[in-house]
C-alpha cells in the first residue's frame, strides 16, 4: 500500500464546492434497516420486487435488499430528468426500461429523492399501466417543500429541508455519488450564479 499523506486522505473537492454531513453513514443505515422491517411487515408473506431508479437509488437499492428478509428480487429503469446542474429540467424521459414483467408482482419503486415528484409521477403512471399486484414507493430522502406533483411516498428514510444535497448515490454532475453519507453542497457564489443561470 503506498503511503498515503494526510492530505491525499481528505475528501477532494472541486474549486468553490463544499458539503455539509446532514444525515451520517451509519444514521442512513440504522433507518434502513427499519424501512426493510416495516417493509416485510406490510407484506408478510410475498416475494417482493425492488425496482430501483438509476443511478442514484442503486445504493439505497443494495442495502435495502439486504435487510429485507425472505423472497426478493430486483431490477432496473433509467430516466433522465435533471441537467448538468442542480436544478430539474421538469421533463422526464425513459433512457432505460425494465428487463422483466412487474405484472401481478408486488412492487416496491426504490428512488434516492423525492423532490418535484416529476419523475415519481411518470414512473408511477408507467408501472400502473403494466398491472403490478401492488405498488409502493421507497424514498431515501423526502423534500415536500418542493413538490409540484402531487406523489406520495409509502416508505421515507429521511424528510430533509429544500437543500441539494450529494452523496449515497446522489450527484452534482455525476461527482460525490459515491460518499457513504447525504451532505449539502454548498457553491462559491460565482459558480452558483453560473449554474442558476442554465
Ligand atoms: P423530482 O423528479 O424533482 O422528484 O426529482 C427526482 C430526481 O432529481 C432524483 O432522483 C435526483 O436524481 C434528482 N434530485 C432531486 N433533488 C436532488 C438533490 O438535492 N441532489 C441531487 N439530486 C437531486
Ligand atoms: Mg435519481
Amino acid at each position: 500500500m503506498p503511503n498515503r499523506g494526510k492530505k491525499q486522505r481528505k475528501n477532494k473537492r472541486t474549486p468553490g464546492e463544499s458539503i455539509k454531513i446532514l444525515i451520517s453513514g451509519p444514521r442512513i443505515q440504522r433507518r434502513i434497516q427499519a424501512l426493510a422491517k416495516q417493509i416485510r411487515r406490510d407484506f408478510p408473506d410475498e416475494p417482493l420486487h425492488l425496482v430501483s431508479v438509476l443511478k442514484g437509488g442503486v445504493f439505497f437499492l443494495t442495502d435495502l435488499a439486504r435487510s429485507i428478509s425472505g423472497e426478493v428480487s430486483f431490477d432496473f429503469i433509467a430516466v433522465s430528468s435533471y441537467g448538468q446542474d442542480t436544478r430539474s429540467s421538469g421533463q422526464v424521459r425513459l433512457t432505460r426500461d425494465l428487463d422483466s414483467s412487474i405484472e401481478g408482482r408486488t412492487v416496491i419503486v426504490v428512488e434516492d429523492i423525492l423532490d418535484t415528484g416529476m419523475t415519481l409521477q411518470y414512473l408511477l403512471k408507467l408501472f400502473q399501466q403494466r398491472k403490478p399486484k401492488h405498488l409502493r414507493v421507497a424514498v431515501l430522502l423526502d423534500k415536500p417543500d418542493r413538490r409540484i406533483a402531487p406523489v406520495h411516498a409509502d416508505y421515507v428514510g429521511f424528510s430533509i429541508p429544500n437543500e441539494f444535497v450529494v452523496g449515497y448515490g446522489l450527484d452534482y454532475s455525476e461527482r460525490y455519488r459515491n460518499l457513504p453519507y447525504v451532505g449539502v453542497l454548498s457553491l462559491d457564489s460565482k459558480l452558483a450564479k453560473k449554474a442558476a443561470k442554465k
